[in-house]
């Protein structure tokens, strides 16, 4: 399937219209940065590979973009819910004056338009909410939004589904969830075999991977 329809498809919808929902229920921005040793080290794996600027994909209400600003880089946040990206332009305005290099637009990261290119595309424990097409079409396209050379670096979370909630299963394992709280959100699974299969299928070379907090899979890719 094309990108155009899977980008509309009615289920996907549903997924999107949840996060704008989930958003909308949060009166403050998350502001400061998860207590994880792997979010401590970011800004210095950025800077080994001479990084410059990073897109935090699916950024929420920004608190990696202004980390990595703080540290020096210029950072642009991209997020399906307007919401998001309202609180996030609010910590902007507040907490800095608007004195600093980050921007946010409101955007399906699967099929973003950017004005310019970056050196890395991050992605932070969001990947698991992409079933494995989309999945792999998101980062396919996420190449021509980077410099050359250009940087994918993810961190993937292994995702326990536990017994709780109503979900139905999509051909490809991917669960999308109609209980009340989750309406719509697709979660989904991604082996190591599967991630490692990904990045060779679209031609990204592995140049770091590491297990971090929580067993999560930090994986620096060179595009
Ligand atoms: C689990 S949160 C993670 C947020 C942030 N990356 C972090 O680490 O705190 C998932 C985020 O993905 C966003 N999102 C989900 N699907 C998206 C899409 N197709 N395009 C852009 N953002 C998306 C949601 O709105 C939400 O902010």
């Amino acid at each position: 399937m094309n990108l155009d329809s899977l980008a509309y498809e009615e289920n996907y919808q549903k997924n999107l219209d949840f996060w704008e929902t989930a958003w909308q229920r949060v009166s403050k921005a998350v502001n400061t940065p998860p207590d994880f040793e792997y979010v401590k080290n970011i800004p210095a794996l950025l800077k080994k590979y001479e990084i410059k600027s990073a897109i935090d994909l699916a950024c929420g209400s920004g608190w990696l973009a202004f980390m990595l600003a703080e540290a020096g880089f210029k950072a642009l946040g991209v997020d399906i819910s307007e919401s998001a990206i309202k609180l996030a332009d609010g910590v902007k305005k507040d907490l800095y004056q608007s004195n600093i290099d980050a921007e946010f637009q409101a955007q399906d990261i699967l099929t973003m338009k950017l004005e310019q290119k970056y050196d890395v595309a991050i992605i932070n424990a969001s990947f698991e909410h992409f079933d494995l097409e989309r999945a792999k079409l998101l980062l396919k396209n996420v190449k021509n939004s980077l410099n050359k050379p250009g940087y994918i670096y993810g961190v993937y979370d292994q995702v326990g589904f536990g017994n709780k909630g109503e979900f139905i299963e999509l051909e490809d394992g991917t669960k999308q969830y109609h209980d009340q709280y989750r309406d719509g959100m697709f979660l989904r699974s991604f082996s190591d075999e599967e991630l490692r299969g990904i990045f060779k299928e679209l031609d990204l070379e592995i140049i770091e991977w590491d297990y971090v907090d929580n067993n999560s899979r930090s994986v620096l890719v060179k595009a």
